[in-house]
This record gives C-alpha cells, structure tokens and sequence, in this order.
C-alpha cells in the first residue's frame, strides 16, 4: 500500500499518455494521492479534464498561470511530493532534465525538486536508441533518477522495438518497490571513495589510472536513494554528483584520506576508488624541462596511505560495515580473500579489470562477493545494478544486525 504517498505525476507529450489516467488510478486504489503537471503536448494525447477527474485535483499545466503560481507554484508542487514520476518521458523531456532546462512547468518542477524521480520513457526506436538520448539516460542514472521501461513491442507509429512505455500496472510496482526500499537506511550514516586519485609530478602532469568514478558513484547514489547520510569522496572524474548526496572532490591519495577521516563516524564505508598506490616522492614547484639528447631522471615515488586499510584499522572510529573493491587481472577471487583479511574490511567486491572485460570505464561489472562465509558469484550486470544489489545486500545485513 502507498500510505497516502504523494506522487506528482508529470505527463509529457507521447501517445502514451493516453495510459496514464489508469496509472492516476492504480495509485489511488494502492492508497496514493497523485497530481498531475500536463505538458501542452500531453494535452494533445490526454484531456486535463480526464486527468482531474481521476485524480479528484486540479490538473497544472501552465507555467504562467498567474493563480496557479500563486496557488501553488513550480517549487511547492515539487515540495509537496515524496516522489516525482515522469510518465510518459519524452526523449525531449529527458533531455531538457539532463541538460537542466526549464522553460515549462513540467521541466522547471524538475529543476526545482530535491525530490528522487522515476521516468517511464516512451519513444520511438530510434529515437531510444540514439546516441543522444542513450547519453541523456546515463547522465540521469547517475543522478540517481530510476528508470522503469521502456519495453518492447510494436509502436504507434508502425515500428517494432524498444520505446514502448511500461505498462501503467508495472509502473506501480516500481513506485511501491521505491516506496518499500526508500527507507531501509534512514539513519545510517555512508561513505563512499571513488574515481581516481592524480599524484602531481609537475603543475601540469601527474599519475592516475582509468577509473572512470561510474561504480562508486552509482554506490553512493543507490545508498543515498534508501535514506543514508551519504558523503562521497571522490577523485577526478566526469560523473555528475548524485542526487541527495555529499560529494567533497579531492586531488591526491593523501587528499582523499584527509576528507575521508573528516567525515568519519560512518555505519558504512565502501572504498570503491582507484586510489594510485604510489605519487612522485618530490612534487616539482615548475614545470619539469625536457633537455633535447639527455634521457629524462628517473622518478623516485613513496608509497601512498591505503585509505582502506586506515579505516580498517581506525579502532573505535572503524565504519561498522567496512567493504572494498578488489582490482584483479588475474586470480581474482583468491587476490580478493587476501585482500579482505590484509586490509581488515567485512566485504570485498572482487572484480576482473583485464582489459578484455572492459570493466574500468565501461557501464556493465561482474563482480565476486567475498565475506567471512565465502564467496558469491554475482552474473554481469550494470554498474546502477550492482550498486543497488549492493545497497540492498547491506541495508540485509543491517537490518539483521539490528
Ligand atoms: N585502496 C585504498 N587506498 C589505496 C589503495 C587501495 O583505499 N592506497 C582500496 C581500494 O579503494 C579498494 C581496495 O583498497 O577498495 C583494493 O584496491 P586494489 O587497487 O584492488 O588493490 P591494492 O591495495 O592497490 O593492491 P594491488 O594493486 O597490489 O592489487
């Protein structure tokens, strides 16, 4: 049951908007109070008039309306939601949400809400499937934005695959199981390392490594996205910030301590980042001269903090769920035990990072639990779906310990 949940249910321009009076309803009988935003081209599929009457509210759907904004404006409809739902999302919706445009009230609302939002693309195949659109939806996954859908089938417009809005009944599901999980770690305090870390040679060049920050990101999302505190620590990288969380952006290894140690007392921890083990053990102040004919120095490095074993080793500051990640090329499970029992963590997610797997950068991981009890083989999946297997295995785990 929703439990009197308000939804705020934005409708956009897509022949699947005709569905989405059944979807105002379902909510109601599950207990759900949803209000609608109409597009002006969601008008053009759905009558406000059918809306406000499944709905029993008024239907808005215009960003100039002066009684509506003084009524209830752009800020307090998204204020006065628990949860938003785009359904249909257009591809033009998605991409104004994740270019940050807002020049109606239904992309201004989400601008404005804090609130986590789950869309239901619908579109055409090909316009699924292009590059822009696919680029739109990684962007607002790693926001924290939840997707249900789009399915395959036929299409209005007499074409077949995927771009089909998920049924109205699915679409429930995926609200209730938002609403079932959304509260798991409330009170739960969470960081999170991720990215690579830059060890400064000169002021131009520096050591990293191909950590593109996706994994980490995607934890600190999910956990945020069931009620934790969420502080994630992260090196460079080109991810936008997750929703609800944090984010403190660091340089170097011993950066990355520093900020971790800062926001510790933490119930969970997962070091996730690629932390480069070694930096140059003399910064140069100016920028390192070639000199033509002569075969460059030899650069002497020291050794990096390990942030995982420090927290590990932390006393009674150590997070209460300690996990980390282990990068293998080879001997991935068996590099992983050791791994949890040398830098004293309850968890490692073992992954091969060979560059045959495309792990480092890519968007899908395999990835090996390894505990006290042994080891569990997690099939391929995206990094979001590892990150919210993850979440839900620790919010288990804390539950169980409770
Ligand atoms: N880690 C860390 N600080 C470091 C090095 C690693 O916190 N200076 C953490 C990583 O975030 C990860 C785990 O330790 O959770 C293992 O990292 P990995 O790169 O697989 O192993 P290393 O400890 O660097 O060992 P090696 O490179 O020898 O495999």
């Amino acid at each position: 049951m929703l439990d009197n949940k308000r939804i705020l249910l934005i409708v956009a321009g897509g022949i699947a908007a005709y569905k989405t009076p059944e979807l105002v309803r379902l909510i109601g009988k599950a207990g759900g109070q949803a209000r609608v935003i109409l597009t002006r081209a969601g008008g053009q599929f759905v009558t406000p008039m059918t809306l406000a009457s499944v709905s029993g509210d008024t239907v808005y759907d215009d960003l100039f309306s002066f009684t509506e904004e003084s009524d209830m404006g752009h800020i307090q409809l998204s204020r006065d939601a628990d949860l938003v739902v785009v359904a249909p999302a257009t591809a033009d919706l998605m991409a104004k949400m994740a270019a940050g445009l807002a020049d109606d009230l239904a992309s201004t609302a989400l601008l404005a809400t804090d609130k986590p939002v789950i869309i239901a693309p619908a579109m055409n195949v090909r316009m699924w499937e292009h590059p822009a659109t696919q680029h739109n939806l990684k962007t607002l996954n790693a926001r924290g934005i939840r997707c249900v859908g789009p399915e395959e089938g036929d299409m209005a417009c007499g074409e077949y695959g995927m771009g089909r809005m998920a049924e109205p009944g699915d679409i429930l599901v995926a609200i209730q199981s938002f609403f079932r999980t959304s509260d798991r770690l409330i009170g739960r305090r969470a960081l999170v390392t991720s990215g690579p870390t830059h060890e400064a040679i000169d002021p131009v060049r520096y050591i990293a490594n191909r950590s593109s920050g996706k994994q980490g990101h995607a934890i600190a999302a999910a956990l945020a996205a069931m009620g934790a505190e969420t502080t994630l620590v992260s090196g460079p990288t080109n991810q936008p910030d997750p929703a609800g969380v944090q984010v403190i952006r660091v340089q170097s290894a011993r950066n990355m301590l520093d900020a971790c140690e800062n926001a510790l007392p933490a119930d969970i921890a997962v070091c996730a980042a690629a932390v480069a083990d070694w930096r140059p053990a003399d910064e140069a102040s100016r920028k390192m001269k070639k000199e033509p004919g002569t075969a460059p120095a030899p650069m002497a490095l020291d050794e990096n903090p390990d942030i995982l074993r420090t927290l590990g080793a932390a006393g009674n500051k150590r997070p209460g769920l300690l996990i980390g990640f282990a990068a293998e090329t080879g001997a991935v499970v068996e590099n992983a035990q050791k791994k949890r029992l040398s830098k004293g963590c309850d968890w490692i997610l073992a992954n091969d990072v060979s560059s045959q797997t495309g792990t480092f950068g890519g968007d899908d991981n395999t990835v090996h639990l390894v505990d006290k009890d042994g080891v569990e083989n997690w099939p391929r999946l995206s990094k979001v779906a590892v990150a919210e297997k993850l979440a839900d295995r620790i919010a288990m785990t804390l539950e169980a310990s409770a």
